[in-house]
């Protein structure tokens, strides 16, 4: 468990498909960069987190790089990186350098960052389309157009710079949405040390801790597994506070008949999970929190139902709403008709969000939820769900006090939410190593 993998081969696999991707459109070249770091204040910097699709790729953690492709009579995987330096090592780290780069990532070539600017201008010549995403991070551009006009510059005996610019995320994007056996591997780790760390959190909550307490629970289960970081800012919401959708772990206390919601998960090798569970601080839901507790429990599993190959996206969302509606109906919280009810989206008070997303190396992962083949247009049919595709299924209930609310679920705040790997027939729930069931939850707060 570790950057750079020691299996490279899907990395490579990748850039050859991003490649044949390239040379289906005349060919040219590739520019990707490493993310930057960001510092946090004075010398002290956030910890560095690499850009998903540079990861993909390369399988390399460090800044300070670039990945070049090159797709033409010559194709060629080309990687900048940090050279070798024992004093900056010393303070920083090892780094992998350059020759190392070859002999472990697989690349064809490997130069020192400080050459990029030097050689890039030559590597563009008479390669017919550049590849990359300009106008996002204005130092890209810059070095973009320093090496577009050196190209022009050099280019004076005939060879000739790019004509035209493609971007090459969306590409990247569709790619990174159906998980190969790697990636999969990878996020049933995430998901399993995440699910233990909620197994951990119910077993230590009691009543007069506070939030941050039972962060620190989640937080050291994730590391002493290996997980590298959090895959997001956990949430730890006792009470009222579960009804602030993106509330932090805060410093309030875990109060006798209150629910706690815990929305957190690890990062492992860059790949995310994302669990929600919402349980009694003492260990029994009241009525009316069991009562819908239940409910979500029932419109994951509506939901649940309905995400398999060859389904609309939506539908799982749909399954889930109806479920929530009937619930809310039937408790009295919504009057009128199930249909009156979803046409009106009357349930928008309580449910306010959609039932999933992608997950993959970004929480809220890369991939049209719309068919990408449909022409443009405001209406485009949502995509139909694939093998390999990894998503949440997360419907929650926010109960907020008013006066044409019982008052017996004012405050409720609850949210249950899995991860779903797309099978040949169906999907599979890969954070199910921490139980959604009230009763198994009880049982499992007892021990
Ligand atoms: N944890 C972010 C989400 O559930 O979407
Ligand atoms: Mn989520
Ligand atoms: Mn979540």
């Amino acid at each position: 468990m570790s950057l750079p993998p020691d299996d490279v081969s899907p990395h490579i696999a990748r850039r050859k498909r991003l490649q044949d991707y390239m040379h289906s459109l005349g060919g040219g070249i590739a520019l990707l960069p490493a993310a930057r770091p960001a510092m946090r204040n004075r010398d002290a910097d956030y910890p560095y987190r690499q850009d998903s699709d540079f990861l993909y790729l390369t399988g390399f953690p460090e800044p300070d790089a670039w990945l070049v492709l090159i797709a033409g009579k010559d194709d060629r995987a080309i990687l900048f990186c940090r050279n070798k330096d024992e004093t900056r090592e010393l303070w920083e780290g090892v780094r992998l350098g350059p020759d190392a780069a070859v002999a472990r990532l697989g690349f064809d070539e490997a130069y020192g960052i400080e050459r990029l600017d030097e050689l890039l201008p030559g590597l563009l010549l008479d390669r017919p389309t550049l590849f990359a995403r300009l106008l996002q991070d204005e130092r890209v551009d810059q070095t973009v157009r320093r090496a577009l006009e050196g190209a022009r510059q050099q280019g004076r005996s005939g060879q000739r710079p790019p004509a035209s610019q493609h971007d090459p995320l969306p590409f990247l994007a569709e790619m990174r949405l159906i998980k190969d056996p790697t990636e999969i591997a990878t996020m049933r780790r995430a998901a399993k040390i995440s699910a233990g760390a909620h197994a951990r959190a119910m077993r230590h909550t009691r009543p007069g801790m506070r939030e941050y307490e039972i962060e620190a629970e989640l937080l050291y289960e994730f590391r002493r597994h290996g997980a590298q970081s959090v895959a997001y800012n956990a949430i730890v919401a006792a009470g009222p506070n579960a009804c602030i959708l993106h509330y932090p772990a805060g410093d309030a206390e875990l109060r006798d008949g209150q629910l706690l919601l815990i929305d957190a998960g690890c990062e492992v090798d860059g790949y995310a999970a994302d669990i929600t569970r919402t349980f009694p601080v003492n260990g029994r839901y009241s009525g009316p929190q069991r009562l819908l507790y239940d409910l979500t429990v029932a419109a994951q599993d509506a939901a649940r139902q309905a995400t398999r190959p060859g389904v609309s996206w939506n539908d799982s969302h749909e399954a889930a709403v109806r479920v929530l509606a009937q619930g809310l109906i039937d408790a009295g919280l919504l009057q009128g008709s199930l249909d009156g009810v979803l046409e009106s989206k009357a349930y928008n008070r309580f449910y306010m969000h959609r039932t999933g997303h992608w997950l993959g190396l970004d929480v809220h992962d890369v991939g049209d939820y719309r068919d990408p083949g449909a022409p443009s247009g405001v209406d485009r049919p949502w995509r139909l769900l694939e093998k390999g595709m990894v998503l949440t299924i997360e419907p929650g209930l926010y109960v907020r006090p008013a006066e044409d609310v019982p008052e017996a679920y004012w405050n409720i705040g609850i949210r249950t939410e899995d991860d779903a790997l797309v099978t040949d027939e169906g999907c599979e729930l890969i954070t199910r190593a921490v139980p959604a069931d009230a009763q198994e939850i009880e049982a499992l707060m007892r021990e």
